[in-house]
């Protein structure tokens, strides 16, 4: 399908009704659905479907930075990238794919992009809906350089909730983190788990890999569960800065949350023809299950 701008969309479906779009602009997943039809991802009324900008909402890839902490963009170029749908992956494990509905999606430099950072990389992304309804992402990223070259990565996913007052994440609890994406001063979580009353962004360091997000309002859980991403951005913008933004709405911080796997503290560095893999797969339960970790 085409969105309004003309750029390709691409829907996976599974035999339960369950749904997720993603979009070529940014290999952005901009809807995911349960098989109720019921949207999982935040999406602002205000967001902008247009280039060179991503929309407001969904899961923005932020590569090869997060945060704007170098001379690059605001959480890197691939979000404000168009894509394109990779006909011959290299082969993922058979988990990746078995039972599953999913699109692989590359992104190379152009000429331009080499001026800003110069690293030839080939980025491949593969999106998935399995038959749970689960969603998951596989980043791999390939070193095409001579040289290593080192970046940081985030997962920016928007989820959706009832009221951002009623919600809570387990799974951070005690960890050290970050209070600013470039401010590198340690603070030590105290909580049981973590509650919203303010403004937050944070980076929690060397985390578990399983996150939940318990919305109590709703009875839904969601099950963040992540490879090769050792950190956790925990991001709402709350009231003061949600009027700052042109493409969000005054009070939609209430109905959002992002939590995100990224690598951050520790950039990933790549040696020539070395790869990186980063895998996040979000589920939704009844109620809180990181259990067996
Ligand atoms: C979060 C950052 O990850 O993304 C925030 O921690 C930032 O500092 C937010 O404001 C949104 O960024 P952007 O570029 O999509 O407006």
């Amino acid at each position: 399908t085409k969105d309004w701008n003309g750029i390709e969309q691409i829907v996976l479906r599974n035999p339960q009704g369950g749904s997720a779009r993603v979009s070529l602009h940014g290999g952005q997943v901009i809807s995911w659905r349960n098989e109720r039809g019921e949207e999982l991802l935040f999406t602002s009324s205000k967001g902008i479907l247009k280039p060179p900008k991503a929309m407001r909402g969904g899961i923005p890839i932020c590569f090869p930075q997060v945060g704007n902490c170098d001379s690059l963009e605001q959480h890197g170029f691939a979000r404000n990238k168009i894509w394109v749908v990779d006909d011959d992956p290299p082969p993922l494990p058979p988990n990746d794919s078995r039972g599953k509905s999913f699109v692989d999606l590359l992104l190379k430099p152009s000429e331009e992009d080499l001026k800003f950072w110069p690293h030839s990389f080939e980025f491949r992304l593969r999106v998935s809906l399995g038959m749970d309804g689960n969603l998951a992402l596989v980043s791999r990223i390939r070193n095409v350089n001579g040289k290593p070259f080192s970046f940081s990565f985030a997962y920016h996913s928007y989820l959706s909730v009832s009221d951002i007052s009623e919600v809570r994440v387990e799974g951070l609890e005690t960890m050290d983190y970050f209070d600013n994406l470039c401010k590198k001063e340690r603070f030590t979580e105290q909580g049981d788990a973590i509650t919203f009353e303010s403004e937050i962004d944070r980076v929690y360091l060397s985390s578990p890999n399983c996150i939940a997000v318990l919305d109590h309002e709703r009875k839904r859980t969601y099950v963040l569960r992540k490879e090769g991403l050792p950190d956790v951005v925990v991001w709402n913008p709350w009231e003061k800065k949600s009027k700052a933004m042109s493409d969000f709405g005054d009070d939609e911080y209430k109905q959002m949350l992002c939590v995100d796997g990224a690598a951050i503290e520790k950039p990933i560095s790549l040696k020539p023809g070395e790869e990186w893999t980063g895998r996040l797969e979000i589920a939704v339960v009844p109620s809180s299950f990181c259990s067996e970790d």
